[in-house]
């Protein structure tokens, strides 16, 4: 920026911050329900309505309680949904995740059939929830190392995507940072005639250590390794500028970053260099950590929150994945 200023005592910034109707009309970032999309975990049963010990207000929810749950967050403000699943079974290649009577297939079914187009619909599509060895895909051996397979996974990707997509899905969402995810998903839809369906990619998704908490939430850690040979290092920051061009390049009509708060400045980098809309999430561990120091009294959580989620849009997100979707949309009524 160049400095059109003239110096003190000419200039007094505290000018504009001495009224709070003038803090208002200056303020440069809004918060509004509307930008928030909120997490569910949805499980088999009935009437369960399971409190996740490391998420305060957040359950393992089965179908007809997720109805409900959408429901009155639908009354607060909030619109937008994202659904992980919590299968009956697992298996080696996560099969459970294809079935049109798969448990993110039922909640979809019932979720659009309760609300119509009232409700966006973004399920989360990988496949650690599926999988009975927690990784994002279909295993093999490479050079005397288990990994995840990466074209062999695209296939099923593609399957899974279509079958939420019939099921109800507005968006799909891939969050396994498996190369050419969004091409091959992209040709499945398309070949299924969901041209029109928008890919979310989560394209900038780092190994991070603040998925704790959602790992017990969806019962999906992985039973051995971790997920280093797909996520991304958090060292790196150009590296998630070749991801996301390459997202973009095999049709992510919008793209994520994640965890939000200690990657601000990949947010920064990514809307200023791409001009895409940009989700941002603010993942468990996040959340958790907030939740427990408010707890012990030692931080006030509605302000602490706020400025979170303000932070996050003013580094350049669209819109944000929270799990306090429901408390900051009664704040801000
Ligand atoms: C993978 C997935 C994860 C999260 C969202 N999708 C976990 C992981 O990569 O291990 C984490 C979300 C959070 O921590 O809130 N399907």
């Amino acid at each position: 920026m160049s400095d059109p200023f003239a110096p003190f005592p000419v200039s007094r910034p505290r000018r504009l911050r001495s009224h709070p109707l003038l803090r208002e009309l200056v303020r440069e970032t809004d918060l509004s329900p509307r930008d928030l999309i909120l997490p569910l975990f949805v499980r088999p049963g009935k009437g369960v309505r399971q409190e996740i010990g490391s998420m305060p207000g957040n359950y393992q929810l089965s179908v007809d309680a997720l109805v409900e749950e959408v429901g009155a967050a639908k009354e607060l403000g909030i619109g937008s949904f994202m659904f992980f699943g919590i299968p009956a079974s697992k298996d080696a290649t996560g099969s459970s995740a294809l079935h049109d009577e798969g448990i993110v297939q039922q909640a979809l079914r019932a979720t659009r059939k309760a609300f119509g187009s009232e409700v966006l619909l973004i399920p989360d599509e990988c496949f650690c929830e599926y999988t009975d060895h927690g990784h994002c895909g279909i295993l093999h051996m490479h050079n005397g190392v288990t990994d995840v397979d990466n074209d062999a996974t695209l296939a099923i990707l593609a399957e899974q995507c279509v079958s939420h997509v019939k099921a109800g899905a507005d968006v799909v969402a891939p969050s396994g940072m498996m190369d050419g995810m969004v091409g091959a998903i992209r040709r499945g839809l398309d070949a299924a005639g969901f041209v029109h369906t928008p890919i979310l990619s989560y394209a900038a998704k780092y190994a991070s250590g603040f998925y704790g908490p959602f790992r017990d939430a969806a019962e999906s850690p992985p039973q051995f390794g971790d997920r280093s040979t797909y996520q991304m290092d958090p060292a790196n920051g150009d590296e998630a500028m070749k991801e996301v061009a390459l997202d973009l390049a095999e049709g992510a009509d919008m793209v994520m970053v994640k965890p939000a708060l200690s990657y601000l400045d990949i947010i920064r980098r990514v809307k200023e260099r791409f001009r895409v809309p940009v989700a941002a999430y603010n993942v468990s561990g996040e959340f958790a950590m907030v939740k427990a120091a408010a707890a012990k009294g030692w931080i006030d959580e509605r302000r602490v929150t706020l400025e979170i989620l303000t932070s996050i849009r003013r580094a350049g997100a669209d819109m944000v994945l929270t799990y306090h979707a429901r408390d900051v949309a009664k704040w801000l009524r």
